[in-house]
């Protein structure tokens, strides 16, 4: 009997093909493992689960899995994943980081960029029949030639934002648990901010590329929005309960600050409803990661895993694993 993998959604089918060769896989439907019992009913049958960020691999879900070696997120990030019931339960880990750095860090500069300049509201203007001469006080915005960049969170993404954001002028800060190395902080010729508070008052753009974890939590919150400058943009494509929504949609709506790009949100997939009607937002439905390359490329690797584990490979010769 060949073994068996659940894929909760369809993703690109070049991904689902491979695994196929080599296993019974099932493949959800968009949406139906969301759902914490769905989860724990269908669980028992497979080997090997390839879940989405959105899917709760809680304790429950985990020891229900009697069968199960691997959980191969379909994501660099794994806060949906209790890692602790996984290791209790000897179920292996893996997410899938680097293949998607490129993406996130182009996304989060084109976040930058739209909200700087304005771009949804322009075309907004346009499309409403409100472009009837050409205005030169008409959408004034900010340019990143000559604006500080504050990057939480210096790991590969955010290292990538910072990377892209010195190629078009901006002068990089950030904060971080440590210090990162000094040759990149040469090659970035960034300035590291011990202090959270510090680096949001000195940064015209601040964005956000650390973990979800107990210590995020609400990071951005309504002291820390209070210290940024009044035409200070914000940016989220890591995790949205790194920001506190309610006291982010506050600051929008009093203009104490002068916008936001965020990808990610508190509730996903809901929008919290004040942040709905906030000024100078962009609002995108978590797709950072979105290219069609980079979205294979997750795939192949959280499938590479799963092949590692039941072919039984030498935990340390697969490269993606969180804990064996
Ligand atoms: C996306 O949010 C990811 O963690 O890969």
């Amino acid at each position: 009997m060949s073994k068996r993998v659940l894929i909760t959604e369809p993703i690109i089918p070049s991904v689902i093909d491979k695994l196929k060769k080599r296993y019974q896989v099932d493949v959800g439907e968009r949406g139906t493992y969301n759902n914490e019992q769905k989860l724990i009913d269908d669980i028992p049958a497979y080997d090997a689960l390839l879940p989405m960020l959105s899917n709760p691999i809680t304790e429950k879900v985990i020891a229900a899995g009697a069968n199960l070696d691997i959980i191969a997120n379909h994501a660099v990030g794994y806060n949906n994943i209790d890692l602790e019931a996984a290791q209790k339960y000897d179920v292996a880990v893996a997410n899938t980081p680097d293949v998607l750095t490129d993406s996130c860090a182009e996304f989060t500069i084109g976040l930058m960029l739209a909200v700087s300049r304005r771009l949804v509201e322009a075309q907004k203007y346009l499309l409403d029949g409100k472009f009837n001469n050409w205005e030169p006080l008409g959408f004034l915005g900010k340019e990143l030639n000559g604006s500080t960049l504050g990057v939480i969170g210096m790991g590969r993404i955010g290292t990538g934002v910072a990377r892209r954001a010195k190629a078009l002028g901006m002068q990089i800060t950030y904060h971080n648990r440590s210090k990162v190395d000094s040759e990149l902080e040469k090659q970035l010729d960034a300035q590291y901010c011990s202090t959270l508070q510090e680096l949001v008052a000195e940064s015209d753009i601040t964005t956000l590329h650390c973990p979800l974890t107990e210590e995020t939590h609400h990071l951005i919150n309504e002291e820390i929005l209070s210290l940024m400058p009044e035409d200070a943009i914000l940016i989220n494509t890591s995790r949205g309960p790194v920001v506190d929504e309610e006291a982010l949609a506050h600051a929008l709506h009093n203009e104490t600050i002068g916008g936001a790009g965020l990808d990610v949100f508190e509730n996903e997939p809901d929008l919290h409803p004040k942040l709905k009607t906030a000024p100078n937002c962009i609002r995108t439905p978590h797709i950072a990661s979105a290219s069609h390359k980079t979205r294979e490329a997750i795939g192949m690797l959280a499938a590479d895993a799963i092949i590692g584990v039941l072919e039984g490979q030498p935990a340390s010769e697969i490269p993606n694993l969180i804990q064996p």
